[in-house]
């Protein structure tokens, strides 16, 4: 490839895997990681869990110290890239400076969505997306504090149990009539919920807020049902949207996310995207589709710095992602919309499967629950739309490594 200059603006986790992807794949020019925050690329996934339980001891830098300098990566930080000229192929940043790219990669992630209502209260209301918003979350996560989560998604549950953890006084609000409805089937999500409750969390479900207001040194939500809860301090959870300022100002093809193809092109030839921001054909759906998971923003990052070098990448094997909540370690592959699920075991007592069929019972989906150990297996099964008997699946004698044996 004859690119002397690669720059990668956003230097979080999809950033920062296509830079080390380069290099591993023996690209010699110019790297250029540009980010917007100021801290060395690092992980989101221990910011609701670790870095509030272990503050001192956790850790989520995604490359160790020297690294880049090692790599000869160029890392700018604190420095938002704020245009991009598609035709002269440059990126001009706020800092004024500008950088001509023969290839650009735009891994810009997500930002959370904002509720007005709750930031109108401004002091002790809450987001979490940045390591600056975990080190703040700190000092409110603490014993006897009442917390109040709003929004029973993946960060709201992942907080609950963290509060908990920490001994604060929880209370999760959730507007749906279940919690972690945009990832998750209700039989993991109505067990799990259980689980929350057991350990002290009050729920609120199928429940909008009509206020928000502050009484002295209190904050007091009132639900739509009339309910009054006070708290000392609000944390909200209510989903992300994708970074695609630069992407639409520039002409590019956005549709709730960077539309990209399977080689993470965007519409432009030299302009690939990757991660949060990302919105890729998807062939098993039929449909665009923008995942918000630290496997895709990997599994994107590595195949557009790929495509860079014009090299191609392995064909897809079903989505990954993975939660923390409660002491349960829950995977998840394939199609969580599923239209029939049943389990292995019960969450209860975990370990247990849950497993996910279509309409002609092929295997499009699976959760374990504290048995991580059976996801490849389930991962290979679901990639084959194995046909297995609803009692087989059930049935924790079945070994499921030995299943995935017999359909390769
Ligand atoms: P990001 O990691 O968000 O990185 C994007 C970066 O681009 C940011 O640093 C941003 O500041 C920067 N940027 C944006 N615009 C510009 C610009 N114009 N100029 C310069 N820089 C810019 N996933 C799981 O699978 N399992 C989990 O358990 C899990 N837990 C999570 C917990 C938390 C608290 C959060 C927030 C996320 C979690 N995720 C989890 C999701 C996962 O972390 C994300 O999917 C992943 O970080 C996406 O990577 P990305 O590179 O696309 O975006
Ligand atoms: N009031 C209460 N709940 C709300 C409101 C509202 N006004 N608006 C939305 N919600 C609820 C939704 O019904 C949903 O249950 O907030 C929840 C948001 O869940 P997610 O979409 O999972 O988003 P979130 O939990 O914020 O996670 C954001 O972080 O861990 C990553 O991968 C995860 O990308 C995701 C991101």
């Amino acid at each position: 490839m004859n690119a002397s200059t690669i720059v990668i603006v956003g230097a979080g986790q999809a950033g920062a895997l296509a830079a080390a992807e380069l290099r591993q794949q023996g690209y010699a020019g110019r790297v250029v990681l540009i980010g917007e925050e100021t801290h060395a690329p690092y992980e989101r996934p221990p910011l609701s869990k670790d870095m509030l339980l272990q503050p001192q001891t956790a850790r989520c830098a995604i490359h160790g110290e020297g690294y880049y300098a090692e790599q000869n990566v160029e890392l700018k930080l604190g420095v938002a890239a704020t245009a991009l000229d598609t035709q002269a192929r440059i990126v001009t940043l706020a800092s004024g400076e500008s950088i001509a790219f023969d290839e650009l990669l735009l891994a810009t992630g997500a930002r959370v969505r904002r509720l007005p209502m709750l930031d109108a209260l401004g002091e002790n209301v809450h987001t979490l997306r940045t390591l600056q918003d975990a080190q703040r979350l700190i000092p409110v996560l603490q014993t006897g504090k009442r917390v109040l989560l709003v929004g029973a998604g993946v960060i709201g549950l992942e907080l609950a149990s963290s509060a908990i953890d920490l001994g604060a006084e929880v209370t999760v609000i959730e507007q749906a009539p279940r919690a972690m409805a945009r990832c998750a089937p209700p039989l993991l999500t109505e067990p799990l919920c259980d689980v929350h409750r057991a350990r002290g969390v009050t729920l609120h479900l199928g429940s909008p807020l009509a206020s928000a207001m502050r009484e002295a040194n209190e904050i007091v939500l009132t639900l739509e049902n009339g309910t009054r809860i006070t708290g000392d301090a609000v944390i909200y959870g209510i989903g992300v949207e994708p970074e695609t300022t630069l992407a639409r100002a520039a002409g590019l093809h956005v549709n709730n996310g960077i539309v990209i193809d399977a080689q993470c092109r965007t519409s432009h030839p030299h302009i690939y995207a990757a991660g949060d921001a990302a919105s890729q054909w998807d062939a098993a759906s039929g449909r665009h589709q923008r995942r918000e998971t630290w496997e895709n923003a990997n599994r994107q990052a590595q195949t557009a710095a790929r495509a860079m070098l014009g090299l191609a990448s392995e064909g897809l094997e079903a989505d990954w992602f993975w939660t923390d909540q409660c002491g349960l370690n829950i995977q998840f592959a394939g199609d969580m919309a599923a239209p029939e699920w049943l389990a292995r075991g019960t969450l209860a007592a975990p370990p247990c499967v849950l497993f996910g069929l279509d309409g002609e019972g092929a295997l499009v989906g699976a959760i374990t629950v504290n048995q991580g150990r059976d996801m490849r297996s389930a991962r290979a099964l679901i990639g084959k739309r194995a046909r297995i008997a609803r009692e087989m699946l059930a049935d924790p004698a079945q070994n499921l490594r030995n299943l995935a044996r017999e359909f390769a």
